[in-house]
């Protein structure tokens, strides 16, 4: 009987630490391939496409707050009517838009954002953790809504805001997530199904479950990582963004120095 499990027969030894210290074993004195990396790599070539995947298409999703407020009436005033009537599921006027935006809950809701390179919100959502009286005998539920502008839809950014969304309903103990959606809004539809929603169409309007798996320590890193890459890319953006104004700024004052002197040069 040993600890360790003997070597394959159609293989060749494992390197164990003693077979490449010890003297009294025989140490192949060709190299030979080490089998913990083989499987390691075996192991890598299935999680990197994903891995890659994941990181090639991510993108910065940012929690929103208080001080946000006034660019989330922004983004929503910006909605065309019929955005407005997909979004809010009637054609919200401007005063109601506002009452919504002031009524915003951050510190029990979430809502979450994408900026854009001049930090233009482009999207918003917003996960409501009490959007109705919570039912008795049905799971905890969160309802989701969001808005992208119209220049930026079709990239990906709804989808991976509902993905994100629901990662953090996972996290917060959460077992479904609900969309209330027009049937005729294909895209937020789509979005619901590709995440695995079960999609009950009533007339002119549909509800979508999403079932959400238990939290873990992995969707929890996972957050985190999520929320500390977008916080960077964030700074990053904001600093480009001064840089880019201060030498405008200078490009500006050199050129009115320039009209100054050239129109002193014309007097003379
Ligand atoms: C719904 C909305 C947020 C989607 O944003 P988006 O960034 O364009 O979404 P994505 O690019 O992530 O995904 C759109 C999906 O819908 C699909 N789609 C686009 N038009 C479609 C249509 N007419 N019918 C069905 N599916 C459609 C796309 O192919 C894509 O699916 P894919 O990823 O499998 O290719 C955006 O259209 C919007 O802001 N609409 C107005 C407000 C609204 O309707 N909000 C939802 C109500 S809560």
């Amino acid at each position: 009987m040993t600890a360790s499990p003997p070597p394959p027969a159609d293989g060749p030894p494992a390197l164990t630490p003693q077979a490449t210290q010890g003297h009294d074993r025989q140490v192949p004195s060709e190299p030979v391939p080490v089998r913990l990396p083989q499987r390691l790599s075996a192991q890598a070539s299935r999680w990197m496409p994903e891995f890659w995947r994941r990181w090639a298409d991510w993108v910065p999703i940012r929690p929103l707050g208080r001080r946000h407020r006034r660019r989330i009436a922004q983004h929503l005033l910006s909605l065309a009517e019929r955005d407005r009537y997909l979004r809010f599921g009637y054609a919200a006027r401007d005063e109601q838009i506002q009452k919504y935006v002031d009524g915003l809950n951050f510190s029990r809701d979430e809502v979450l954002g994408i900026f854009n390179r001049k930090l233009q919100l482009i999207a918003v959502a917003h996960l409501a953790y009490e959007p109705t009286p919570q039912i008795k005998g049905r799971p905890a539920m969160a309802e989701f809504g969001v808005s992208v502008l119209n220049a930026a839809r079709g990239r990906g950014f709804g989808g991976r805001l509902f993905e994100r969304a629901a990662l953090h309903a996972r996290n917060r103990g959460i077992d479904t997530l609900f969309i209330h959606a027009l049937s005729e809004n294909g895209p937020m539809l789509a979005i619901a199904r590709k995440a695995g929603a079960k999609v009950e169409r009533d007339g002119s309007e549909s509800e979508a479950w999403l079932r959400l798996p238990p939290d873990s320590v992995s969707s929890h890193v996972d957050e985190a990582l999520e929320r500390h890459m977008a916080e960077v890319d964030f700074q990053l953006k904001r600093h480009l963004h001064t840089l880019g104004n201060f030498i405008d700024g200078v490009a500006e004052v050199k050129s009115k120095i320039s009209r100054k002197a050239s129109g002193k040069s014309a007097k003379q």
